[in-house]
């Protein structure tokens, strides 16, 4: 398999790096204490601020246009070392590389080291998102999040996922001989998030949802430049909307509560409206919206370019695609079921393994030959490698607390799509674009087809 489908979900997580191990490090350089020497004088990592206003920024960019996001920090590794300064936009940075800063980061307690996003992600997801609280806060936010995507509150909606996934997978692929696997792979994402963790369940709303939530999943990765022709000022104006689609939303669960339709544990906005601080005081309407908006963001961009590589890697590896066909033929032939559960998930075996290559791994001090596609580098005790090498989820008190759920949607997805369909892409060469996510860029033409029924 080529470099590109290997390394296809790396910008994500190249990008998130920036927002997280690209920390302001103020705390450290300029601790509050009185310095015994001006903080001018104090040593500051190698590097380069780059241009007045844009800094490195547009270099950065153009790598990641060019597929070469990696190799951008590999070079600046070479020149300065493992930690790097630079500046994007007005904003001075330390980038961090490597298992030792991995763990410092993910280590440091957050009076230390505090996580915060690059501005047109706060802008989209909004400054009560759970990406910007800290502390009782984003502890509590968190807690509530993870009470649907991970352990028992997932394991009780698989079942639903599963019918959803295979209900929204037919309806966007039956009678169609061709389609776009990312644009398929965006709304099967968006429509199964919106029902499950959501519980919306009228198909206008979550149409009109998901093409406003597409310019602010744009907007999240533009430059912030508001003026009425950017991307940026569309994004905004979108953000607009999806707020006030959720506050009418949000009301109505709220009344929904109150006359007891609707209990706490239904789904996430219920839960979120139940909260209360330690001070008994509820979650502001603002700041669950904006947590809902975070979900989204947080999940969508990395899941989509995860389960499209995944897409694509199957149609060009006819020996992967066997191999994972036989162990979900096996499943359905056991369940003899089309609606999946918790159990059935766990014997993904083979095919999790292949999403763990999806994801990036390219230092080659721990994976020889990052490049290739080896699904093999997941099997065995014998062949794990060092903590905080590893990280596509992050780690420490923020680590991405969809994991679950990110590989419980795409090994769903997989089921429904090997045991129906058979897909071969229109365009073999096509080129990943990488911002931020690794996309292909026509949006991934496949023709598909029925299973067991011959490629025209
Ligand atoms: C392939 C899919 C995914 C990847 C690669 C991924 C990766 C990440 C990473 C690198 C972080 C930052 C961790 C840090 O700050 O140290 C993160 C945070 C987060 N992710 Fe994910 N994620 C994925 C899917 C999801 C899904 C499906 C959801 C929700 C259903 C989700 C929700 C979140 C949230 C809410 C945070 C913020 C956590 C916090 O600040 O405490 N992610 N993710």
């Amino acid at each position: 398999m080529d470099g590109a489908t290997n390394s296809n979900t790396q910008t994500p997580f190249l990008v998130a790096t920036i927002a997280v191990i690209v920390v302001v490090l103020f705390k450290w350089l300029y601790p509050k204490r009185k310095p015994s020497r001006p903080h001018w004088e104090k040593p500051i990592p190698p590097g380069s601020f780059g241009l007045p206003i844009f800094g490195e920024l547009l270099g950065w960019i153009r790598a990641l246009e060019g597929g070469a996001g990696y190799k951008w920090i590999e070079e600046r590794v070479g020149w300065y070392g493992p930690v790097f300064k630079t500046s994007f936009m007005g904003t001075k940075m330390v980038f961090v590389t490597g298992q030792v800063s991995n763990k410092f980061v993910f280590t440091s307690p957050d009076d230390m080291l505090q996580s915060h996003q690059p501005v047109p992600i706060v802008h989209m997801t909004g400054e009560q998102s759970i990406f910007e609280v800290h502390g009782g806060r984003h502890k509590l936010v968190r807690g509530a999040i993870l009470g649907f995507v991970r352990g028992e509150g997932l394991n009780r909606i698989v079942p639903l996922m599963s019918s959803l996934v295979k209900k929204y997978l037919m309806k966007e692929v039956e009678g169609k001989e061709s389609v776009l696997g990312v644009i398929l792979m965006k709304k099967i994402a968006l429509k199964v998030t919106c029902a499950v963790l959501f519980s919306l369940k009228n198909e206008e709303e979550i149409e009109a949802l998901f093409d406003d939530f597409l310019l602010v999943l744009k907007g999240a990765w533009t430059l912030p430049i508001y003026l009425p022709f950017t991307t940026y000022y569309r994004a905004i104006a979108a953000r607009r909307r999806v707020y006030d689609r959720f506050c009418v939303i949000i009301d109505r669960k709220r009344r929904q509560l109150e006359d007891g339709s609707l209990s706490p544990h239904d789904d996430l906005i219920a839960t979120m409206l139940s909260l209360r601080d330690e001070e008994g005081r509820a979650i502001p309407t603002r700041e669950i919206v904006d947590n809902l908006i975070t979900i989204v963001i947080a999940s969508h961009g990395s899941s989509v370019s995860l389960n499209a590589s995944f897409v694509r890697h199957l149609a060009m590896d006819k020996v992967t695609l066997e191999r994972i066909c036989e162990e979900h033929t096996k499943i359905i032939d056991e369940t003899k079921d089309e609606t999946l559960t918790w159990s059935d998930i766990q014997k993904m075996k083979y095919t999790w393994k292949v999403q763990w290559v999806t994801l990036t791994h390219m230092d080659e001090t721990a994976f020889p030959e990052p490049e290739k596609f080896d699904p093999s580098r997941f099997e065995g005790a014998s062949k794990s490698f060092p903590p905080y090498m590893y990280v596509p989820f992050g780690g420490g008190q923020r680590v991405c607390p969809g994991n679950d759920y990110a590989r419980v949607s795409l090994s769903l997805i997989v089921h429904h799509l090997v045991t129906n369909f058979r897909w071969s892409m229109l365009i073999p060469n096509e080129p990943i674009v990488r911002i931020p996510f690794a996309d292909p860029a026509m949006n991934l033409p496949i023709k598909i087809y029925r299973r067991g029924k011959e490629e025209a």
